[in-house]
């Protein structure tokens, strides 16, 4: 693996899984690995789960990290071809990235969306610039349209919780917010579920939400949530912004709020959440608060997906 942007980086899924699955039974597990090796994580945007689970994941390793919190801390970066700078930002991505290449042995990156214009958010250009320039692996510690990362971890918690010999029935439930949020972990829990194909899935959202198709083809895709619950074995909670118009946000409907009588019609379902969630706006907190949740168990499959991840990024 080269680097690790989106799921079609990952030559085997379930290999990438399994490996997870080791470094959680034995976090030494490849320790040593990451010996004199330097990972650089630069964060354009918050983070609490990705900024810690992945500098744990590195230390198991053996790494030394670096988190640069660009942001706040670093020359505000230009991203644009054949800009003339006088404007505020200070430093081009075409020198800050070959001198991040030259310190890290491997690059993390966090940015999010612009939510301003789709074809931009899509093109990715600010992950991509940072791989063309910088001239070492890069992974994604979530970008502007997918979180591969989050994806990850929440396979490993799917297939730890469900032992049964049939597919699991998993649902994605569009959550109301009060403001437009990114679509990255809803494309990119789309986008693993169908290519790792060991689910029945289905995507439950107002009109005017529907995701990118290229994430969600081969999904069921219902406006009716309670289509999406029947039955189900998981139910992912998350908002995400409009497409219609792209980055708005038309409908906050709180009955789109699960609650734990909304649990009934399924198979006594695990509730997923990528987190950091707004209780009783986004989700329910009678569910957050019950056995139905298993955030935490996502959040801490956060440091064995990235140890898997590096180690891959290492070799
Ligand atoms: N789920 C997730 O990425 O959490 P953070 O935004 O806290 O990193």
């Amino acid at each position: 693996m080269q680097h690790f942007r989106n799921v079609q980086d990952v030559p085997d899924i379930q290999a990438l899984v399994d490996l997870a699955f080791a470094c959680k039974q034995d976090p030494r597990h490849l320790h040593g690995l990451g010996t004199g090796k330097t990972l650089g994580m630069v964060m354009l945007n918050p983070s609490t789960r990705t900024r810690i689970s992945t500098q744990l994941a590195a230390r198991h390793l053996g790494m030394e990290v670096v988190v640069f919190n660009a942001d706040k801390d670093g020359w505000a970066l230009e991203f644009g071809e054949d800009v003339i700078m006088n404007g505020t930002t200070v430093e081009h991505i075409r020198e800050a990235a070959p001198v991040f290449g030259a310190y890290f042995d491997v690059l993390g990156l966090r940015s999010f969306p612009a939510l301003q214009d789709a074809a931009a958010d899509q093109s990715e250009s600010i992950l991509q610039q940072f791989v063309r320039y910088s001239g070492v692996p890069v992974v994604s510690l979530e970008s502007a349209t997918l979180h591969p990362l989050q994806s990850l971890a929440d396979l490993m918690t799917i297939q730890a919780l469900f032992q049964e010999k049939r597919k699991p029935r998993i649902a994605l439930s569009w959550a109301p917010h009060m403001k437009p949020l990114p679509h990255c972990v809803a494309n990119s829990f789309a986008q693993w579920i169908t290519a790792w194909g060991g689910a029945d899935f289905v995507i439950a959202h107002p009109e005017a939400y529907a995701l990118d198709p290229a994430y969600t083809a081969g999904a069921e895709i219902v406006h009716d949530q309670q289509k999406a619950l029947q039955g189900a074995d998981f139910v992912y909670v998350k908002n995400w912004s409009a497409t219609e118009p792209y980055g708005t946000m038309p409908c906050s409907d709180p009955s789109w709020m699960l609650h734990l009588d909304r649990l009934d019609i399924t198979n006594n379902a695990h509730v997923m959440h990528c987190l950091p969630v707004r209780r009783n706006l986004e989700l329910g907190a009678d569910i957050l608060d019950s056995t139905h949740s298993v955030v935490v168990q996502q959040a801490s499959n956060r440091v064995w997906a990235a140890q898997a991840v590096l180690s891959q990024l290492l070799n």
